[in-house]
């Protein structure tokens, strides 16, 4: 009997059902490979069952992906649905049902994706961004609509669980890597939730005396993540801080098109979800053109969480070597289809011993 990871599939909206299927295609060769098997069940959620129903998904979704081991999605986003429709109907509410609490995004310059930045040749770095708390609280109101006093309130919200557990996520990824840890904040200004997070994460990286923890406000940091992408290794931040500089890294490391990342439940209580960082990109859905690395790559990140780490390297040594020998998608000044960079990956990994 080999091993069986049932996978719940959203394509979504744009360039996801371009995308999908290519990842899909090698993933199920390294499965075949390594002697498991991915049971794909795909489910049609995202805008166009929203034109159609009213909503992003079906009011039993969550219960359904509960019976996954891992949920792997595309994008979504249409021209036509307000975006915080689109979010907060189906990313949002999976993130915080299945308390996918980590975020992670790594960053790494690939062979033939020149960064836009001088010296930055050899970025290395993972950013671990708190996914279900902070900033992105639903706490707060408007008051005195459309009056000359008219107010928001928008609170922040951190909790001792809560930055605990993500500065020993960041911990123990650091170990396993270069050893340091760079936490984001914000003490000076914002004096009580930022100050609180430098605390609890002081007080847990104590308990990781092998692991060097830095302290960078995070203003300074966007700047030393320009001006020196190479120094950093683990970096871990809040909901809002994560988010601005998993995007400035990601642009540093060269293009949107090739970066993945995980929506973590770190102790598996509930699936996890993998999908690239960009958006449904509908300025160039429907061509063909999509490069399908991001894709692919969050779909190695599955793999390494479904515990097939062997196969999870093969799939990203195999699109470094296509990007190497020179084949590349038009975001990255290339000519292949997404269909021809897919074949050439999948031809390598066939083609492994
Ligand atoms: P986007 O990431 O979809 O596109 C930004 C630019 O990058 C576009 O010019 C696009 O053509 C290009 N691009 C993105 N992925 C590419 C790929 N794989 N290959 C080649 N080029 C690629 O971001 P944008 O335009 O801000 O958002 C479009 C829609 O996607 C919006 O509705 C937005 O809300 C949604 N979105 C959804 C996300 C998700 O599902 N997690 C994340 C980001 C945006
Ligand atoms: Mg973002």
């Amino acid at each position: 009997m080999s091993r069986i990871h049932n996978i719940a599939v959203i394509a979504g909206d744009g360039i996801g059902p371009e995308v999908v299927p290519a990842a899909m295609r090698c993933l199920d060769t390294v499965a075949d490979r390594h002697g498991f098997v991915l049971r794909w069940t795909e489910y049609p959620w995202g805008s166009a069952y929203y034109h159609e129903n009213g909503v992003m998904m079906p009011a039993d979704a969550i219960r359904t992906l509960a019976e996954h081991d891992a949920i792997f999605l595309g994008a979504v986003g249409d021209p036509d649905i307000p975006d915080t429709v689109t979010l907060w109907g189906l990313l949002i509410p999976i993130r915080r049902r299945f308390n996918q609490y980590v975020n992670l995004r790594p960053v790494r310059t690939l062979p033939g994706v020149p960064s836009p930045v001088r010296g930055a040749e050899n970025v290395d770095l993972v950013i671990v961004r708190e996914n279900v708390e902070g900033e992105y609280s639903e706490v707060g109101g408007r008051l005195y609509r459309d009056q000359p006093g008219e107010a928001a309130i928008q609170e922040a919200i951190f909790t001792r669980v809560g930055v605990t557990r993500i500065a020993e996520y960041a911990a123990k990824l650091a170990r396993q890597r270069r050893k340091r840890v760079t936490s984001v904040t914000k003490s000076n200004g914002i004096v009580h939730t930022m100050p609180f997070w430098d605390e609890v994460v002081a007080e847990t990286l104590a308990n990781y005396p092998d692991v060097e923890l830095e302290k960078v406000l995070v203003d300074a940091m966007a700047a030393k993540l320009v001006l020196q992408p190479t120094a950093y290794d683990v970096i871990v931040a809040s909901n809002l801080f994560g988010d601005i500089l998993s995007d400035l890294a990601g642009a540093i490391a060269g293009s949107i098109g090739v970066a993945p990342s995980g929506n973590l439940n770190p102790e598996r209580e509930y699936p996890s979800m993998f999908e690239p960082v960009h958006g449904s990109a509908p300025d160039i859905a429907g061509q063909g053109i999509a490069n399908p690395i991001g894709q692919m790559w969050a779909g190695a990140m599955m793999l390494e969480h479904l515990g097939e780490e062997a196969a999870a390297r093969e799939v990203v040594e195999a699109f470094e070597a296509v990007l190497a020998s020179g084949i590349r998608t038009p975001d990255l000044g290339g000519t292949a289809t997404t269909a021809e960079f897919t074949e050439e990956v999948d031809a390598r990994l066939r083609a492994l011993p």
